[in-house]
């Protein structure tokens, strides 16, 4: 029998507690072994306590080193810092991971596999921007600074070429602009190729590409593409292209690895529009738990779950309204959970 996993759970705001339930039934009708530490942050943090992360959550991913994560309400202009920002760089969460994989076929773009490995803590997300005041204009120049670091690329392409040789993907394509930001992009790609020469060569193909043409490209023919990795900006924008490409955030999962944790999580937010009415799709945060299931080495539970979502979506032709369907959440919960006790 499996040991038992301590993980935080933190329901989070808005659809948050709802498809964190649908994900929780799921696991245990899986009889996933996790043992949950149940936490508070963001917009609920705020209402308990007056903080948008408070210590007990950032404790119990101290001890637990894992976490699946709601989504978290940011206000936008002023107001908090974003707690999934915290996150990354409390538990120095430096690759994030995220899968684009077709779940319903049929779409524009069918049969996409691949995987955008971004690094989450360097570059233009460092926060290092201010406002140059001339005359009586206090916004006359803006100016940010991005930083990468050699350690913190090769920490991520090592990442990202070890998951790329773990999970057989044959082809790893790095993403950069280091014809324009020579310096800021061009030491990615370099400890990129010298990386592969050294340690990695005859595990998979590498190439390169200039980050516009890799949007074209995507656009275009993205099954020419295998992994992408790529430094922080370009991997945000990339991430989300790539779920474009099944069918939008509401069925893309991300993995947040660090060298301190590891947290899961739905890409979408906490869909204020919708919370409460019971009609939340929870699959990209049931696909995110089955990431944190290969991550804990269960992948036969993760494949397991894997294949109910898919049965439940394509077989039994159970969707919730965002996917053109008519279930609640608890409807397709119901017939998931049929599905893995099948
Ligand atoms: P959002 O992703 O919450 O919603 C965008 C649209 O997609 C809405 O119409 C919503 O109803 C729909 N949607 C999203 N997830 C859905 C689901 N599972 N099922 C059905 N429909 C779904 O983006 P928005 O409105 O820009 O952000 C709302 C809040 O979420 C903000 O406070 C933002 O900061 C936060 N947020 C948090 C994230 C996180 O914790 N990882 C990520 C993105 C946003």
């Amino acid at each position: 029998m499996t040991t038992s996993i301590q993980a935080t759970l933190i329901p989070g705001d808005g659809i948050g507690p709802e498809i964190v339930d649908a994900t929780l039934a799921a696991l245990d009708a899986l009889k996933a072994p996790f043992v949950w530490d149940r936490q508070i942050a963001g917009l609920g943090g705020v209402r308990a306590s007056g903080d948008p992360l408070p210590k007990a959550t950032l404790d119990s991913i101290h001890r637990t080193r894992l976490a699946l994560k709601g989504p978290l309400e940011t206000p936008s202009g002023g107001g908090y810092r974003s707690s999934n920002v915290r996150l990354r760089e409390e538990f120095k969460l430096y690759a994030n991971l995220r899968p684009a994989l077709t779940v319903i076929p049929g779409g524009r773009y069918d049969k996409i596999d691949l995987v955008v490995v971004r690094e989450n803590l360097e570059g233009l997300y460092i926060g290092h921007e201010h406002y140059v005041q001339i005359d009586d204009d206090p916004h006359a120049v803006a100016m940010a600074t991005g930083i990468n670091t050699r350690a913190g690329s090769r920490r991520l392409l090592e990442y990202a070429f070890a998951t790329a040789v773990a999970t057989g993907r044959r082809r790893v394509t790095i993403v950069h602009k280091a014809n324009i930001m020579k310096a800021l992009t061009g030491i990615f790609l370099e400890t990129g190729l010298e990386l592969y020469e050294r340690e990695y060569k005859g595990q998979f193909e590498l190439d390169t590409v200039i980050i516009d043409a890799c949007a074209m490209k995507l656009v275009l023919n993205p099954w020419q593409f295998d992994m992408l990795v790529t430094t922080n900006l370009f991997g945000d924008i990339l991430s989300d292209l790539v779920a474009g490409l099944v069918g939008g955030l509401g069925m893309a999962p991300g993995a947040n690895i660090g060298a301190d944790a590891a947290i899961f999580e739905a890409v979408h937010g906490s869909a204020p529009d919708i919370a409460g009415k019971g009609i939340a799709n929870p699959t990209a945060l049931l696909l995110a738990a089955a990431l944190m299931l290969d991550h804990v080495k269960l992948p036969e539970l993760a494949t397991r779950l894997r294949k109910a979502i898919d049965a439940t979506l394509n077989i039994d032709k159970v969707r919730t309204g965002d996917l053109g369907g008519t279930a609640s959440t608890a409807e397709f919960t119901k017939a998931l959970v049929s599905r893995i006790c099948a």
